[in-house]
C-alpha cells in the first residue's frame, strides 16, 4: 500500500526553482545572499562577495539600503554615488535608514553623512567605513 507524501507538491502544480521565482521576480542572488533589484543587469560581471544595485534605486541626494547586505549606498550629487559599510562604529549595528541627506543608526541614535559617511550626531565618535563601489553602465557594483 503507497504511503501519501503531505509535502510534495500536487501533480498539477509546476515545479518552480528558487533562481526561477527570483528572476519572475526580478530579483538576483548574489554571494553573499543579499537580494537586489537587477533589472536588465548581467550578474556575470559582479565580484565575488559584491552586490549590483541599479542606479534609478538610488534616490537622488540621499541613498539606499541594500537589505540582506552590509552596504548602504548613497548618491550626494549628480553622477556621484558612494558606498559605506553598514556597521556602526559606535556598537556595531547595521544602520538602517537614509532620510534627509543622513545615514541613520537606530540602536543609539548616531547620524552620518550621505557625502562622505561623516559622523553628524553620535554616540559614534567615527564615520562609516566607505566601500569600494564602481560604475557599470546604469548599476553601481559595491563591495567584493
Ligand atoms: S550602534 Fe549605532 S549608534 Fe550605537
Amino acid at each position: 500500500m503507497p504511503r501519501p507524501t503531505p509535502r510534495s507538491a500536487p501533480a498539477s502544480r509546476p515545479a518552480i526553482s528558487r533562481r526561477s521565482l527570483l528572476r519572475a521576480a526580478g530579483l538576483t542572488a548574489v554571494s553573499g545572499g543579499a537580494l537586489v533589484s537587477t533589472g536588465c543587469s548581467t550578474p556575470e560581471n559582479v565580484r565575488p562577495g559584491s552586490v549590483r544595485l541599479p542606479i534609478a534605486d538610488i534616490p537622488a541626494g540621499g541613498g539606499t539600503i541594500i537589505q540582506d547586505s552590509n552596504y548602504v549606498v548613497t548618491n550626494p550629487a549628480a553622477n556621484q554615488y558612494r558606498a559605506f559599510d553598514r556597521h556602526c562604529p559606535h556598537a556595531g549595528c547595521l544602520v538602517s535608514d537614509v532620510r534627509d541627506r543622513e545615514i541613520v543608526c537606530a540602536c543609539h541614535g548616531s547620524h552620518f553623512s550621505v557625502e562622505d559617511g561623516s559622523v553628524l550626531r553620535g554616540p559614534a565618535a567615527s564615520g562609516l567605513a566607505e566601500a569600494p563601489l564602481t560604475q557599470d553602465g546604469d548599476s553601481v557594483v559595491v563591495g567584493g
